[in-house]
């Protein structure tokens, strides 16, 4: 009996360290209520991945370590109490998730604060940053459709899920700027929605590639709010008041590749890359729209002069834009699934699944604009079926 009980205990060790591989997975979560119960039911209902992904994020530790001295506190403190005045309503939504998972509010905070936080101390490079994704958009005659790879580091593989929401604010809330809204977007386990990829009742789909200017505003707005009431945007014109952040600014950096669809169905397809502005208190923008032509971004500046980090986030940019235009200029969403599956080069690919790469794929999305539908990819795009096919609605546009 004693040998028995042994072997049960040491299989039920073996059991929480087992590599449970790539999970053919997608779950999304349809939700409806004010900013805190939405957030509430995220977290009760996706608790154990959260409390997982909390508890095995490397980059966590060092921001927690970073929070325990003097700067890393003031910044996290000015921010929050900037938040509070700026986005009160998706405060709530965070200690709705917070609650709803039991998992302290500040752990959350800090993973929306994300380089802002991890460099306050220590602004070295080369630095091995955060993200990695590619995003490849069209509008021709023939197709209209966004692609993007959604690179993370590794832990957060079989760490997300999609919200779809319908936000009906409180009164209080209301009053305090908060928007009904209607998304859908692939969220980081424990992150806000809309730092990703998705699309919003108005006409919008968008994706986002993480950038990273060397010089970011600690207080400021983090991206991740940003992109967050971009949800809301009514149009392209919101859009860019959003991300302008009139009176305060970005904090730190993103691309944002997005195709608005209007309520005659003319398709428009834009990047605007976003940085902190060291001259004034807004975000630093470059838009640029894409008249019948292809828009390519990966993880570095190609319009914004400004100085940004160097490591293998600008390497693996660089890399994937060498395997990008290799290809034929896409003209069909066929097309755009073969790039996104590329993995010729041996040190960074486009669709990153190499067993020792700290950044992998975690998933590939495709917008199909003609289709309305977004397509989730867990494997390569142009060799396996979506595992997730949600559709897209429009259900604001002509209203
Ligand atoms: C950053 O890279 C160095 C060298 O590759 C590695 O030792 C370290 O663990 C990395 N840090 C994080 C937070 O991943
Ligand atoms: C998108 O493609 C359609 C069809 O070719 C065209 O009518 C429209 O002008 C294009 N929009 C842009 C912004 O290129
Ligand atoms: C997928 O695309 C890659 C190029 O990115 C190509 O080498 C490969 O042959 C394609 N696979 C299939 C099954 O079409």
């Amino acid at each position: 009996m004693i040998r028995l009980s042994f072997i049960l205990v040491v299989i039920a060790y073996l059991g929480t360290c087992e590599q449970i591989g790539r999970r053919r997975a997608v779950p999304v979560i349809y939700l409806r209520g004010s900013h805190y119960d939405v957030g509430y039911d995220v977290g009760r209902t996706f608790s154990s991945v959260i409390k997982d992904f909390i508890s095995t994020y490397a980059n966590l530790r060092d921001f927690e370590k970073e929070y325990k001295t003097d700067n890393g506190k003031q910044a996290y403190d000015k921010t929050l109490a900037n938040m509070k005045k700026r986005y009160p309503y998706y405060l709530k939504e965070m200690q709705g998730v917070a609650d709803g998972a039991k998992v302290p509010f500040y752990q959350l905070f800090l993973l929306q604060m994300d380089d802002i936080i991890g460099t306050i101390n220590d602004n070295h490079i080369p630095r091995n940053d955060t993200g990695g994704c590619s995003s490849i958009g069209i509008n021709n005659s023939e197709d209209a459709v966004l692609a993007h790879t959604e690179d993370a580091f590794s832990e957060t593989l079989n760490h997300f899920y999609i919200m779809s929401a319908h936000i009906i604010p409180t009164q209080e809330d209301k009053e305090l700027g908060a928007r009904e809204e209607r998304f859908a977007s692939l969220c980081y386990a424990g992150h806000m929605p809309g730092y990703t990829m998705g699309y919003n009742a108005n006409g919008l789909v968008f994706s986002i590639n993480t950038l990273s200017p060397m010089i970011l505003k600690a207080g400021n707005t983090p991206r991740t709010f940003i992109t967050r009431a971009l949800l809301s945007a009514k149009n392209f014109e919101d859009a860019e008041k959003i991300l302008t952040d009139e009176g305060l600014g970005a904090a730190n950096g993103c691309s944002v590749n997005m195709i608005w669809t209007d309520e005659n169905g003319q398709r428009s397809l834009y990047n605007v890359e976003m940085a902190p502005d060291l001259t004034a208190d807004k975000s630093l923008l470059n838009v640029k729209k894409f008249e019948n032509e292809v828009t390519i971004h990966t993880n570095k500046y190609l319009r914004l002069h400004l100085k940004e980090v160097d490591g293998p986030i600008i390497d693996s940019s660089n890399a994937r834009l060498d395997a990008i235009y290799k290809h034929p200029k896409p003209k069909n969403r066929e097309d755009l699934q073969n790039i996104l599956s590329d993995t010729s080069r041996q040190d960074f690919q486009v669709f990153q699944e190499k067993e020792d790469s700290e950044i992998k794929t975690i998933a590939a999305g495709i917008f199909d604009l003609g289709e309305k539908t977004w397509n989730i990819y867990i494997n390569k795009p142009n060799s396996s079926e979506p595992v997730a096919i949600l559709p897209i609605m429009f259900t604001n546009l002509g209203k």
